[in-house]
């Protein structure tokens, strides 16, 4: 099939890489012409395992194609997935100028039917809005041309995205045209071995499912990091709590991990704007509020900790902090809690030495002017001359370090666990102080 992907971003990217994986011709089309040449010249833009490899092979097959020529990608595709950013507005409601922008585009220059494929997260009534942008460009070329848009909300996890994609758990099409809902079925059945994956619905109720599914997810972590502050106070593990309730299939075991709270370029956005709907529509609502609060509080309870041991002033201090993205196995700092962590110890006056296996550029674009703060090459690096040890992020390596040299290294040396990782006991036989999250018994 011939498809066209609007936004090579995270979403887009993906899209039209596992797409043409499957023998479809696809071009991406972006406004940005950085993004685009770095792509024509074989370098993918983000950090995401296996997309890199699914790119360069389906760019040499002459099935993927990356361009800036609105126009061409527009002609080509009979299918269009719009998958451009929807960043929250000031008053937290999602900003659809982009996604308007890419359907009044595929209106100028569409000259056949096209099936227009909301792939952004957007608010309910949305596809309404798109259709109405594309109608009212078609009326003033005096063209009357058939077209359907549909909802297909993303599921995929950054640093998971390619597996997300590639065998899907769910895959939510919103449509009230037979003709449109075919050719969804047709493009998604080599996902799956049934089409018994394909949750065909109407269009609002797709739309809405998308923020109904990270305000739960979003639900069951600031709820799991409450627990952990009230553990901390009774004297309970949140770590024993979590796989006492995670056994009971009716809970499940996933998405209840204590932290340092939930970042990301997704939860803290869609929870806003989907409390934003309910202002919208006469109605508070309180469950979600709590929840965006709940984990305003927890990007700050590791610095609490520190000053509970370390006292308010901290400027004769110095923190090692392994991990700067917001979770593993990806660059993305969006709304990262580490972002939050360096400006709290930065404003008490602490130095900061920081490692991240992939963010570091990243971290130095958006954190490199916060005084006290650098990036240094290596875990050690950062543990050299440091009071203390702050961990962020749960990448793999720094499952099991080398706790005696950690030992060897720090001033003090404590542990500020932000996710949890190291077994307490462990800790005391090696002789570290040990702060994790919701288990100081
Ligand atoms: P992103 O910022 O990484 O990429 C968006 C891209 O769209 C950018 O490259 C931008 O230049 C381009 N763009 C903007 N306007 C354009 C236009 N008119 N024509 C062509 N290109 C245009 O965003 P993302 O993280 O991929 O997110 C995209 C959407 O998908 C958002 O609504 C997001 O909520 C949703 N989503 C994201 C994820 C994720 O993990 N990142 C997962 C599921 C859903
Ligand atoms: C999330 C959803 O998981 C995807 O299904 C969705 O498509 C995506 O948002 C989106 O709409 O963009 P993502 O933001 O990539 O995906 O990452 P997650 O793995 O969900 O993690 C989000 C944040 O929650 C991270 O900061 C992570 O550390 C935190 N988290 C996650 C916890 O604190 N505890 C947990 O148990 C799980």
């Amino acid at each position: 099939m011939k498809i066209t992907v609007v936004g090579a971003g995270y979403v887009g990217l993906v899209t039209g890489a596992c797409l043409s994986e499957m023998g479809n011709h696809v071009v991406c089309v972006d406004v940005d012409p950085r993004k685009i040449e770095m792509l024509n010249r074989g370098e993918v833009p983000i950090h995401e395992p296996g997309l890199d490899a699914i790119i360069r092979r389906n760019a040499a097959a002459g099935r993927l194609q990356f361009t800036t020529d609105v126009a061409a990608a527009v002609a080509h595709g009979t299918i269009q997935f719009i998958g451009v950013g929807t960043p929250p507005d000031e008053d937290g409601s999602a900003d659809l100028q982009y996604v308007l922008a890419a359907a009044r585009n595929i209106g100028r220059h569409m000259t056949d039917y096209k099936v227009i494929v909301d792939k952004s997260t957007v608010p309910v009534g949305t596809a309404d809005k798109v259709r109405a942008a594309i109608a009212e460009v078609l009326a003033e070329r005096g063209v009357d041309l058939e077209f359907a848009v549909v909802s297909n909300p993303e599921f995929l996890k950054e640093g998971a995205a390619i597996d997300d994609f590639m065998k899907p758990d769910r895959i939510v099409v919103g449509s009230d045209n037979e003709r449109a809902t075919l050719l969804m079925r047709a493009v998604y059945a080599p996902f799956m071995r049934n089409n018994d994956r394909l949750v065909v619905m109407d269009v609002r109720s797709a739309e809405f499912t998308k923020y109904a599914a990270n305000a739960m997810l979003a639900t069951r972590i600031s709820f799991m990091n409450e627990l952990a502050l009230l553990a901390d106070r009774v004297g309970a593990d949140i770590e024993w709590v979590r796989r006492g309730i995670g056994s009971d299939p009716r809970i499940g075991t996933h998405f209840l991990y204590a932290g340092t709270g939930y970042g990301g370029s997704c939860f803290p956005k869609d929870v806003k704007a989907l409390i934003r709907t309910g202002e919208q529509n006469g109605m508070t609502l309180g469950v979600l509020t709590a929840v965006e609060e709940a984990n305003e509080r927890q990007k700050l309870v590791l610095v609490q900790r520190v000053v509970e041991r370390f006292g308010e002033d901290l400027r004769e201090r110095t923190f090692a902090l392994w991990g700067l993205a917001f979770k593993p196995n990806t660059d993305d700092m969006r709304e990262a809690p580490s972002r939050v962590i360096v400006a709290e110890l930065a404003r008490r006056g602490a130095r900061i030495q920081a490692y991240d296996p992939v963010a570091m550029p990243e971290a130095q674009r958006v954190l490199g002017d916060v005084p006290g703060f650098s990036v240094v090459p290596s875990q050690s690096a950062a543990l050299e001359g440091a009071d203390a040890l702050l961990l962020v992020t749960e990448w793999k390596e720094f499952r099991n370090p080398d706790f005696d040299a950690i030992k060897a290294a720090l001033k003090q040396p404590v542990i500020f666990d932000g996710r949890n990782l190291y077994d307490p006991a462990l800790m005391q036989a090696f002789g570290i102080e040990y702060r994790g999250i919701g288990r100081n018994q």
